[in-house]
């Protein structure tokens, strides 16, 4: 039987950011992951290059049913700590835009700082090593593991959400909850592309490739997401910045508003135009504004307007047609599923885990951290900065 004070299983964001703090603070500490790669998420993040926080990270920036169960960790460890860290380890960084910093030159380099950091912990991993259960025995858990049985007196579940199965997701974590009582906030797949059935896309599918910057809105009451960003358009629906922000929080069956132009009124630029006396299209008006083969797209609902110079367009029309490009509203029949989606909304149930350390309030000794639990960031480093924050607050309870 090996010994060591803490288990963590998955060697993630959060599992190896927690396995070196612990390691660092005096623990004999295991991290174990049935993955042959460690880190791979962290490897495909931001495009290869790892989009490790954000400035500006704070409670708004989540999704849960519990809303103010994130607060106390994100408060304790910021994304400020995170970047000097990360400049302690002399890796060069940059901030895109909206507050997002990306390593200047691979993803890698965040996988070589946390390995760096559970190397001066003494931090020992088992990988590839699968678990093929755990139980408790008295104040102590045991695993049977791939390389034998371990007991340890605190487990640490890092296994992340259920978002691309081919590299190592597993539902291991929401069972494991399940096993030892603890109630899983139904699992979803957020910030992923939305679909459309062919008939209402087939007037868009040829757009796929079009992209410009939107307003875009789902949801109602507490539950709504609203953002400025880019959409672009697919063969098969929506995808982009825009789309992946509002999918955490679309359900079946509700519509997702977009405006097509959130920076400039349509009305008025019609308007000023008909004033003017233009003899252009109002095709080639609204080609202006919006990208021409979406004007297009648009016009061929109302060929007879489309054809005539703006200075003969009615005024009524050219109101009806500038609202209805602002509020554009659309029921999307589905989403890419896990297999494209960046993660999992949904996850463990925060109300039976304490705030201040992620430790389960049902089983002591069992803590859940990151992506497994029912805490999920918009897009742009959010939610590694809940990867880091859940490990901190966790590996400071240990
Ligand atoms: P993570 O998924 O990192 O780790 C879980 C580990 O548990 C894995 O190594 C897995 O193999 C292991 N595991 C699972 N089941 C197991 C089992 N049964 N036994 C043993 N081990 C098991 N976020 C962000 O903030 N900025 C970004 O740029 C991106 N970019 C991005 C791109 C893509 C393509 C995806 C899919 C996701 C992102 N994300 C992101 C999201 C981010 O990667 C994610 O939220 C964090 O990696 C979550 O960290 P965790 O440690 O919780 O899970």
């Amino acid at each position: 039987m090996h010994r060591f004070d803490v288990v963590i299983i998955g060697a993630g964001a959060a599992g190896l950011f927690c396995a070196g703090l612990a390691g660092q603070l005096g623990l004999k500490v295991l991290v174990l992951d049935h993955a042959k790669k460690v880190a791979e998420k962290i490897r495909i993040s931001g495009g290869g290059r790892c989009n490790f926080t954000n400035r500006d990270a704070g409670p708004a920036n989540f999704l849960s049913r519990n809303p103010n169960f994130c607060r106390s960790a994100l408060a304790r460890y910021t994304p400020q700590d995170f970047v000097a860290l990360v400049q302690r380890h002399r890796i060069p960084f940059h901030e895109k835009h909206k507050g997002q910093l990306f390593c200047d030159d691979s993803s890698e380099d965040i996988i070589r700082m946390l390995l760096r950091e559970c190397e001066q912990g003494g931090v020992t991993r088992w990988q590839p090593c699968a678990v093929a259960g755990v139980r408790q025995a008295g104040d102590r858990f045991e695993l049977d593991t791939a390389a034998g049985p371990v007991r340890a007196a605190r487990l640490v579940v890092a296994t992340g959400g259920l978002s691309i199965p081919q590299i190592g997701a597993s539902d291991f974590g929401y069972r494991l909850a399940r096993q030892f009582g603890h109630a899983v906030v139904e699992t979803r797949p957020a910030l992923v592309p939305l679909t459309f059935d062919a008939a209402t896309w087939a007037p868009f599918a040829p757009l796929a490739g079009v992209s410009l910057e939107v307003g875009i809105a789902c949801g109602q009451g507490r539950g709504r997401g609203a953002f400025v960003e880019d959409l672009l358009f697919t063969h098969r629906g929506l995808s982009g910045p825009a789309t992946l922000q509002v999918s955490s929080y679309w359900t079946p069956g509700q519509p997702v508003e977009i405006d097509l132009s959130p920076r400039r009124a349509l009305a008025e630029v019609l308007r000023a135009a008909k004033a003017a006396g233009s003899r252009r299209l109002l095709r080639n008006e609204l080609a202006a504004a919006l990208p021409a083969r979406l004007a297009e797209a648009w016009l061929e609902a109302v060929p007879q307007l489309a054809a005539r110079p703006v200075a003969e367009a009615r005024d009524r029309d050219l109101e009806t047609l500038a609202q209805r490009l602002h509020r554009w509203q659309l029921v999307p029949g589905g989403t890419e599923g896990y297999r494209k989606a960046e993660v999992t909304a949904g996850g463990v149930d925060t109300r039976e885990l304490s705030s201040q350390s992620m430790e389960s309030r049902r089983v002591p000794g069992l803590h859940f951290i990151g992506e497994v639990v029912d805490v999920t960031g918009w897009l742009g480093g959010y939610n590694f900065q809940w990867a880091w924050a859940s490990a901190a607050a966790c590996a400071r309870a240990l």
